[in-house]
């Protein structure tokens, strides 16, 4: 009963300010490039969290019947939220709409490192263009987000997924069969997705382009172009998917994103809204995604919106923690100020208290020795715990309107005066307000 549900983790203070800083950055970065930030319950209806998240994570969800009798569950992703959201609240607005999203999420995964049952996400969804300048927006923010926080030698891999998409809706494979070959390749069961299509009606020459296809790999553009383009000459929509693709990668390389990408014609992701590029960011340290996204053209029309291009990133912000800390990133707290006050007897605890609360009035963070401990016992548990400077109260010279200062670090101490203590432990803070 005292144990954590299983899957489910205490963040400590130091775990706690990582997060943080994490999501602090993830903040200034969604201001620069122009993301309004919104919050979406944690709860919404199954039937839009379930309906193209993908049978992996749809049979991991976190589901109920709530009180009312609603079958509901947690949220394992935003985009089905924000989605809801922009055809709910925002038809109207201006396009694209540039929405960013900071919290928790819910996937019962198998626990282990890097995977858990609650997590963190920072979301990004570019919503009403289908430009390649939309798609290139979104790598830039993806690449400024990861070399923001110092991470280095990470790669970028990315796919296209509308060339398989669009070899087998040539060959007349409904989309429910499209997704599950898109599963298969998404846990890289090769084989698995072979049969799937096969079992779907897949003609011979295209189960040996498919084949071809999942082979080609690499970190040459060029090379990877022209081998997908050798291979899907029989598939128009593939073919059209594939020159989109390109136009993307041409802009990008000409504007000058500076991250190294991967390109691999067999990645599928696992959720199933994807019509576009696709890619998910790792660093070596690690084989799990850091982040992940992709183009999402028929989302919101799915919801019975109109048509409204998208695409859109979510980074997973627990592995990117591991992540730093496997590259030995730690950033540093910046130096705080900390002040004990302890009262010399309890007859002073009154001004203790107030005098806390004077010195927060002015911004500096204090505590009040509230174990009862005498002055030698507070002082060293005040060394323990960072405290900066100390604050004895005692009956002489409070009588006359002094306390005796202590700088923790320095072990010297000084009789001043209670006015001038702001001053004294933040020397540009303003003096107390009356
Ligand atoms: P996703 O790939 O399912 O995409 O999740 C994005 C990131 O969340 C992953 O790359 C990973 O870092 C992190 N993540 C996922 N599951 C877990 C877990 N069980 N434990 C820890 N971290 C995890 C999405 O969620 C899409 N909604 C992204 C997107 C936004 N596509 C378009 N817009």
């Amino acid at each position: 009963m005292l144990q954590n549900v299983r899957g489910m983790r205490d963040l400590m203070p130091d775990d706690v300010w990582k997060l943080r800083f994490i999501e602090g950055n993830a903040r200034r970065l969604a201001e620069l490039y122009g993301y309004e930030e919104v919050i979406t319950p944690i709860i919404e209806h199954y039937e839009l969290l379930a309906a193209k998240v993908g049978e992996e994570t749809r049979k991991r969800m976190y589901a109920f019947v709530d009180l009312g009798g609603r079958k509901v569950a947690l949220r394992p992703e935003f985009t089905a939220s924000i989605a809801r959201l922009v055809i709910t609240r925002m038809v109207a607005a201006p396009k694209p709409i540039r929405l960013f999203s900071f919290g928790s999420l819910y996937r019962y995964d198998e626990p282990q490192l890097g995977r858990y049952r609650e997590f963190w996400q920072a979301n990004y969804e570019l919503i009403g263009s289908s430009r390649p300048e939309a798609d290139v927006e979104i790598l830039c923010l993806t690449n400024d987000f990861l070399r923001g926080l110092g991470l280095r030698n990470y790669t970028i891999k990315v796919n296209h997924i509308g060339v398989l998409r669009g070899i087998l809706l040539h060959e007349g494979v409904p989309e429910d069969g499209q997704n599950a070959i898109m599963q298969a390749l998404d846990k890289k069961d090769w084989e698995g997705a072979m049969s799937l299509a096969k079992s779907l009606g897949v003609g011979d020459a295209c189960l040996e382009t498919l084949r071809s296809i999942i082979g080609i790999r690499g970190y040459d553009e060029s090379t990877f172009i022209n081998e997908v383009s050798n291979t899907i000459k029989a598939y128009p929509e593939a073919i059209s998917a594939l020159e989109n693709f390109r136009r993307t990668l041409e802009l990008s390389e000409r504007s000058g994103l500076k991250a190294q990408l991967y390109f691999e014609a067999g990645f599928a992701r696992g959720l199933e809204y994807y019509t576009g590029i696709i890619f998910e960011a790792y660093v070596p340290e690690l084989d799990i995604a850091i982040c992940g996204g992709g183009r999402y053209d028929r989302l919101v029309e799915s919801f019975g919106g109109g048509p409204l291009p998208a695409i859109g990133v979510a980074f997973g912000v627990d592995r990117i923690m591991l992540a730093m800390e496997k590259q030995g990133i730690s950033p540093s707290r910046p130096p705080r100020k900390r002040v004990l006050i302890i009262p010399l007897d309890c007859g002073l605890l009154a001004e203790a208290i107030k005098l806390a609360g004077m010195l927060r009035e002015n911004g500096i963070p204090s505590e009040v020795e509230v174990m009862g401990r005498n002055l030698s016992r507070a002082l060293s548990d005040g060394s323990r715990r960072d405290i900066t400077h100390a604050v004895i109260i005692g009956p002489k010279e409070f009588s006359e309107g002094k306390i005796v200062f202590r700088d923790m670090r320095g072990k010297v101490q000084e009789d001043i005066r209670i006015g001038d203590l702001p001053a004294k432990i933040c020397p540009k803070s303003s003096s107390h307000r009356s």
